[in-house]
C-alpha cells in the first residue's frame, strides 16, 4: 500500500547506520539515560493524568488551578478543565517572575543587515503595547485577528498580544497570495488584519499591503488593518480602516496584565492544507497547546539557559508558532530570528548567522539543507560553526545522503540529529530523538515522545505487520492535539476520526522497524510536501481549471532533487493552442490564485487525463509517468495517456 513518490525511500530502507549519541552530549543532558525516558513514557502512559499534572503545574503559570486534568470523549478533549491561564502570560511575564527579565529573548536580524535584541522585560512591553492598540481598535476576547507579516520580531509580538487579550490569531505565510488571504478571512471571519507596508526578498521589496488591499476588497468582516513600516515604500492608506503601527502601538503604556484565560480558549487557528480543495483551520487551545510545546521543546532541544536557539521556520507555518514562540519562550530561551533567505546577499548567510551569533542549537528543513549541498561546501568552509552543539530536522523525511552532510559538515561529527515528524494538527513534536540518548539512524525520527502512543493499522483499522509498515495513527489523546476545524466539526470527524474509531488519523504511511524505530514513508492521501510545505494536489487543480483555457487538470508530487517534491500538471485545454506562453500564463494563475509556493514545476498537455471506469483520477500512473517511470509512448505536443490507462486498469 506504501506508494512513495519519491525515489529517496528506497534509500531509507537500506539504511542500518547507527549512530549513539556523544557521551560529552549525554553526560550534561536533561533526559540522560534510556531508564529516564522508559520512566517519563510509560509515566505518562500509564498515569495519565498524574504525569500532566505535574508537568503543567511546574510548567505553566496558573491564574486559578485546574479541577480536572483531562476530559476526553474522543474525538473531543479538554484538557486541564477549569483552570485559567495565559500563554502570553507563560511566554513573557513568567520569565521575569523567575529572573530571566534581562536575558535576549529575541535576537533578531533582518534581510539588509539590520539587527535588534530584545530582553524579555523589553518583549513584554512591546507585546503590552500591542495588546493595547488591538483593544483601542476593537479587538475582543475571541475575535480572530489575521497576520501577514515579515518574519519581524512584530509577527511574534503580534501573535503573543493576541494571545494576552484572549484574541485568536491566524497567521497567514506571507507569500500566499490575496485570494488565500481572503479565503482565509472569509472563513474565519477575521476582524483585524495585521501587515506591513511590504518585505524585503533577496534584495527586492514585495508590496504586502498592496496584496491585503487586494484582499480585503473580498474580506467583509475585516474592520480594521494595521499597518508595519518595514521597508518604507508608498503605500495607500485607506481612511477609517487602515492605521500604522507607530502611531497607535508606539504611543500606548505598554503595561497591560495578561488576561487570565480558560485553558480550553481557542489560542490561534493555523490553515493548512488537507486533501480536499479547501484549507481547513486547524484550532489549537491555550493550556494544552502552550504545555505540549513548552515540553516538548525541552526534551528534544535538550534546552539550557545559555543556549542560543535557532529556528529557521517562518512563523506562518506551525513549526515557527510552536518552535519560535510557544515552546522557546515558554521556557525562556535565546531565540534568533532571521527575515530573509539563506542565499542572500550570498549562499553563505545561514553559516555567517551561525558565527556571528554563536547559534548551539539549529533547527531547520531537509529541503534547506539539500539547497546548501548543491551550493557547495566553500560557502560553510568559511565560518567557524563550533558553537553548533546539537541540530534538528522538521518538516519532511530527511534522506540518509543530506543527514550525513549535516551531521558531518555542520555538526562537525559531534552534533546529535534530531529528525522530528510532528504536524499542524499536532501542536507539537511527536517522534523524535533525545538527543542525550537516542542513538540515530539517518531518515528514522526514531520513538515516540512521552505522552505518544503510535499504532500502525491497515484502511480497514487492523494492526498490521508493522516492520511491513501501513497507517500511522495515534492513541489520543495528549495535551497538545487539535481541538477542531475551524467551523467545520463534521470535516474534523471525518479528516481524523473516521476511518479508524477512536484513533487520529495523521495522513501519514509509517513502519517500525525491530528496534522500535519509525520511518515515515510518505502520505496516503493526496497530499504533497513541497519544500517542506503542504498542498492538496486538489488544491492546485482547482486554481488551474479556474482558468479559462482549462478544461480539466490532474496534479501530482513528483520526486525533485531539492524540494523532495515538486509539482506536476496534466492539463486539458480548450479554445487554446498547448504553447509555453500558455504554460506560463498558467503557472502565474496558480500563484496569483494560492501563492509562489504552488506554482507548478512542469505543466504537461495531454488529450485527456486518464480516469479509472468510475471517474477517478489515476494519479499512481500520472505519478509514475511524471517521475519518468513510465514511458508515455508519444511524445507530441498533446500527450496521449488513455492507452496507458486502458493497460494499467487491466493489471
Ligand atoms: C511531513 C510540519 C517525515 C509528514 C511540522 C507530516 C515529516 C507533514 C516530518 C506535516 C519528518 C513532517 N519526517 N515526514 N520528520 N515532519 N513531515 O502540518 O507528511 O506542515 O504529515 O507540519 O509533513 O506537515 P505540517
Amino acid at each position: 500500500m506504501t506508494d512513495p513518490a519519491s525515489g529517496q525511500i528506497d534509500h531509507v530502507l537500506d539504511e542500518t547506520r547507527l549512530f549513539p549519541p556523544p557521551a560529552e552530549f549525554t553526560a550534561k543532558a536533561v533526559i540522560s539515560s534510556e531508564e529516564q525516558y522508559q520512566e517519563l513514557y510509560n509515566r505518562a502512559r500509564d498515569d495519565r493524568d498524574g504525569f500532566w499534572k505535574e508537568q503543567a503545574l511546574e510548567h505553566l503559570h496558573w491564574f486559578k488551578p485546574f479541577d480536572q486534568v483531562c476530559q476526553f470523549e474522543a474525538p473531543h478533549a479538554e484538557w486541564f478543565v477549569g483552570g485559567e491561564t495565559n500563554a502570553s502570560y507563560n511566554c513573557v511575564d513568567r520569565n521575569i517572575d523567575l529572573g530571566r527579565g534581562d536575558k535576549p529573548a529575541i535576537i533578531w536580524e533582518g534581510e539588509p543587515g539590520d539587527t535588534r535584541t530584545l530582553t524579555y522585560n523589553e518583549l513584554r512591553t512591546e507585546v503590552c503595547k500591542c495588546a493595547e492598540a488591538l483593544l483601542e481598535l476593537g479587538v475582543e476576547k475571541g475575535d480572530v485577528v489575521s497576520i501577514y507579516m515579515p518574519m519581524t520580531p512584530e509577527l511574534a509580538i503580534a501573535m503573543l498580544a493576541c494571545a494576552r487579550i484572549g484574541a485568536i490569531h491566524s497567521v497567514i505565510f506571507a507569500g500566499f497570495s490575496a485570494e488565500s488571504i481572503a479565503d482565509r478571512n472569509q472563513d474565519a471571519s477575521a476582524k483585524l488584519i495585521i501587515t506591513s507596508d511590504g518585505l524585503y526578498r533577496r534584495g527586492k521589496v514585495l508590496p504586502l499591503k498592496k496584496t491585503v488591499d487586494e484582499a480585503l476588497e473580498k474580506s467583509p468582516s475585516i474592520q480594521t488593518c494595521l499597518v508595519l513600516r518595514r521597508v518604507g515604500n508608498d503605500v495607500p492608506m485607506t481612511e477609517g480602516r487602515d492605521v500604522w503601527w507607530h502611531d497607535v502601538v508606539d504611543k500606548q503604556p505598554g503595561e497591560l496584565p495578561a488576561v487570565p484565560l480558560d485553558s480550553e480558549t481557542t489560542l490561534f487557528i493555523l490553515y493548512t492544507s488537507g486533501s480536499t480543495g479547501k484549507p481547513k483551520g486547524i484550532r489549537h487551545t491555550t493550556a494544552g497547546y502552550n504545555l505540549w510545546a513548552n515540553r516538548t521543546f525541552q526534551w528534544v532541544f535538550d534546552h539550557r539557559d545559555d543556549d542560543v536557539y535557532w529556528c529557521t521556520a517562518d512563523c506562518g507555518w506551525i513549526t515557527g508558532h510552536s518552535y519560535i514562540v510557544y515552546g522557546p519562550m515558554s521556557a525562556g530561551a535565546t531565540c534568533l530570528m532571521f527575515e530573509g533567505a539563506p542565499n542572500y546577499p550570498a549562499e553563505n548567510r545561514f553559516w555567517e548567522l551561525v558565527e556571528k551569533y554563536k547559534v548551539t542549537i539549529m533547527y531547520t528543513a531537509p529541503t534547506a539543507i539539500r539547497a546548501f549541498i548543491k551550493w557547495g561546501d566553500e560557502h560553510v568552509d568559511k565560518h567557524d560553526l563550533s558553537s553548533l552543539r546539537l541540530l534538528g530536522s522538521v518538516g519532511e523525511g530527511i534522506n540518509p545522503e543530506a543527514w550525513m552532510w549535516y551531521h558531518e559538515k555542520i555538526g562537525g561529527e559531534k552534533c546529535p540529529i534530531v529528525d522530528t515528524w510532528w504536524q499542524t494538527e499536532t501542536g507539537g513534536i511527536m517522534m523524535s530523538p533525545l538527543p542525550g540518548i537516542t542513538a540515530t539512524k539517518p531518515g528514522s525520527c526514531t520513538k515516540p515522545l512521552p505522552g505518544v502512543i503510535p499504532v500502525i493499522l491497515d484502511e480497514t483499522g487492523h494492526s498490521v505487520d508493522a516492520e511491513h509498515g501501513g497507517m500511522l495513527c495515534i492513541d489520543p489523546p495528549w495535551p497538545g492535539m487539535l481541538r477542531g476545524v475551524w467551523g467545520d466539526e463534521e470535516r474534523f470527524v471525518e479528516t481524523y476520526w473516521a476511518t479508524v474509531k477512536g484513533k487520529y488519523l495523521t495522513g501519514d504511511n509509517a513502519r517500525c522497524d525491530a528496534d522500535g524505530y519509525y520511518w515515515i514513508m510518505g502520505r496516503i492521501d493526496d497530499v504533497i510536501n513541497v519544500s517542506g510545505h503542504r498542498l492538496s494536489t486538489i488544491e492546485v487543480e482547482s486554481a488551474l481549471v479556474s482558468h479559462e483555457a482549462v478544461a480539466e487538470a490532474a496534479v501530482v508530487g513528483r520526486p525533485d532533487d531539492i524540494k523532495g517534491q515538486a509539482i506536476a500538471a496534466f492539463v486539458t485545454i480548450k479554445d487554446r493552442e498547448p504553447t509555453e506562453e500558455l504554460r506560463q500564463e498558467l503557472r502565474m494563475h496558480v500563484r496569483k490564485q494560492i501563492g509562489a509556493l504552488a506554482q507548478p514545476d512542469e505543466i504537461r498537455f495531454a488529450a485527456g487525463v486518464p480516469k479509472t471506469r468510475s471517474g477517478k483520477i489515476m494519479r499512481r500512473l500520472l505519478r509514475d509517468i511524471a517521475a519518468g517511470r513510465e514511458s508515455a509512448g508519444d511524445t507530441s505536443t498533446l500527450e496521449d495517456f488513455s492507452v496507458l490507462a486502458s493497460l494499467r486498469a487491466e493489471d
